[in-house]
């Protein structure tokens, strides 16, 4: 049976850190990296922001590879299990604690990571949201992340954001997609509750 757990509730996100702790950094994370790497070095070390970053699995490899990071969350207790882990690089990291719904990111940023979050922000948010992220991007630089589908089982709440494949397209435009790969399947969470997973695993370059 499909649960329906309050995500929005600090000690979910304080049981979700504590089940996912110490997992590796995500893929869509991986591959844009790879990428970055591919390319020329620059002089000063890249910047990168790491949308809802919880406690930190990515924002502790792109520091751990010399980035900075600003990471941002909606969430106290992500920055206080962040800034307690003993494999965090700190020099580097500007922690935010800011909601998607208030958004406010530099400019020159090149690359905004957004993990298995942006379903959290509010539908009427996200077209602003999606428009920050690519204002703050620079010419070439790098989105990656999930969009979660109009299939998964998250669309019963109406706080959620989800898009079709068209829409996804759509929002992908002014980027060249390197990398878009869409799941679809039963499985549950990682604090184990059952759930309909439909996500479009993306890494996009904008179009300089
Ligand atoms: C599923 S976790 C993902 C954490 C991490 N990126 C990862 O891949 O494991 C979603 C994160 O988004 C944050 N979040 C949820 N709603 C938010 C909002 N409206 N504004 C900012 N952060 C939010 C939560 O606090 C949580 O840390």
């Amino acid at each position: 049976m499909m649960q329906t757990t309050d995500h929005t509730s600090g000690q979910h996100w304080v049981n979700y850190y504590k089940a996912v702790e110490g997992r590796p950094p995500r893929e869509t994370l991986l591959k844009a990296l790879a990428t970055f790497d591919s390319e020329l070095s620059p002089k000063q070390p890249r910047l990168a922001v790491d949308l809802g970053c919880g406690d930190g699995r990515d924002t502790v490899e792109l520091l751990r590879r010399g980035w900075r990071v600003i990471a941002i969350d909606g969430e106290q207790k992500a920055f206080d299990r962040l800034l307690n882990r003993s494999d965090l690089h700190r020099e580097l990291l500007e922690p935010q604690l800011m909601r998607f719904e208030n958004l406010a990111l530099p400019n020159n940023v090149d690359l905004v990571n957004a993990s298995f979050c942006l379903t959290f922000c509010p539908p009427d948010c996200f077209p602003s949201l999606w428009q920050k992220v690519l204002t703050a991007l620079k010419p070439g630089g790098r989105f990656c992340g999930q969009l979660f589908g109009d299939r998964d089982s998250w669309t019963k709440f109406p706080n959620r954001t989800h898009h079709t494949h068209t829409q996804v397209e759509t929002l992908l435009q002014p980027y060249e997609v390197e990398w878009l790969e869409e799941e679809e399947h039963p499985g549950v969470t990682a604090i184990g509750e059952e759930k309909y997973w439909h996500l479009f695993h993306i890494v996009a370059r904008k179009i300089a």
